[in-house]
């Protein structure tokens, strides 16, 4: 029979509003002959308590699925306060190593740093210093947490005077000339201890270039997570104050994806697993859940996703402003982008999250 018929379930476009004691109508053997009302209880029946709901739940968020990233800076006890993303500081090795072991007792596997160096240089050359910040937080983590896998951030942006993320020759960011500072960055990063890298900078040819380095210096075991989908997006904002990364002239148009670009991502995808990219990235997650979805159903290799700091601090400010329950949100958030197919998460909740998380 035609559901229309009932008039206390008619809203006037042929969908059915929700069911509520109130709308429920008396005749319940109308009911038994409306098929698609049947099936719409049916659904219901599998909702109705938190117990059912939990058995029937199919998409669930693990401390495992979680990075956290972490921003290193010099010294010794700082820990400076990112204004544009409340709850983040950067923070001296040190602290660092504390936060690590925090980290990880609340049942986050992963780190992933990102180095403020001392000074600047046109060249950037402060990241592949083996004594330079991220190197010396790798080995104490290693030393001090020993269990933790240490991902590092493979850049030059935070390491460059001019904030670009490779080298600059006339009046771009040179290709080639940026391979091999990211080869020796990796490559300081791997001797230092670091079980993944993650080249960021999207040049042409990294991924090929930091393997084929990684394997012939006695690293063959590090693996690459390749920021392979990253596109060049407002939602950066709040990252660079964090890593006093941002570009002193122009933008990261000419390196980074235009936003619009979905075949175009999975052709990026595909060059770094052929390349040898062990876990391929999309970034920003949120607002490309469908190239998330894509990726993991084209490739079906692991698919980690950035969870990136201007989704972090859109939540964060609407929560301390009340506008919104920031623990829902971030949960709900998190597991959809688990949902559209991300087996890894890098996210700046990790660890608050993980511990609610926990039984
Ligand atoms: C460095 C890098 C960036 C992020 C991760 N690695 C910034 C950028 O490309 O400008 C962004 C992370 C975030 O926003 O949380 N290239």
């Amino acid at each position: 029979m035609d559901l229309r018929e009932f008039p206390h379930n008619d809203n006037g476009n042929g969908n059915l509003p929700p069911i509520s004691p109130t709308t429920y109508p008396r005749d319940w053997s109308a009911y038994n002959e409306a098929q698609t009302q049947e099936k719409a209880l049916f659904a219901r029946r599998l909702r109705r308590t938190e117990t059912i709901r939990r058995m029937v739940r199919e998409t669930r968020l693990s401390p495992d699925d979680l990075i956290m990233p972490m921003f290193v800076c010099p010294g010794r006890g700082v820990k400076k306060a990112v204004e544009s993303m409340p709850g983040v500081a950067q923070m001296s090795v040190d602290n660092i190593v504390a936060e690590a072991r925090e980290t990880w007792a609340a049942g986050v596997p992963a780190l992933i740093l990102f180095g403020i160096p001392e000074r600047k240089d046109s060249q950037g050359s402060e990241a592949w210093n083996d004594n330079g910040e991220v190197q010396r937080a790798i080995r104490e983590i290693k030393e001090r947490v020993p269990s933790m896998a240490v991902i590092t951030d493979v850049c030059m942006c935070e390491y460059t005077d001019h904030g670009h993320c490779g080298a600059i020759v006339g009046a771009e960011v040179d290709n080639d000339a940026t391979l091999e500072l990211l080869v020796r960055s990796a490559l300081s990063h791997a001797r230092a201890g670091a079980d993944i890298v993650a080249p960021s900078d999207m040049m042409d040819g990294r991924v090929g270039a930091i393997r084929a380095a990684l394997d012939s210096n006695g690293f063959s075991h590090v693996a690459i997570m390749a920021y392979s989908a990253k596109f060049a997006s407002a939602f950066y904002g709040p990252f660079r104050e964090a890593a006093e990364s941002a570009p002193k002239f122009g933008d990261r148009r000419s390196y980074q994806m235009d936003p619009p670009n979905g075949d175009e991502a999975m052709r990026e995808v595909a060059l770094d697993l052929e390349e040898g990219a062990d876990i391929v990235m999309v970034k920003p997650a949120l607002p490309y859940l469908d190239l998330i979805w894509r990726v993991k159903q084209e490739f079906n290799a692991p698919v980690a996703a950035y969870n990136v700091s201007g989704e972090y601090s859109m939540i964060r400010a609407a929560g301390i402003n009340g506008w919104i329950d920031e623990e829902r949100a971030t949960l709900e958030v998190l597991t959809a982008i688990k949902r559209a197919g991300a087996d890894l998460i890098l996210t700046y909740f990790a660890k608050d999250v993980a511990r609610k998380l926990r039984p």
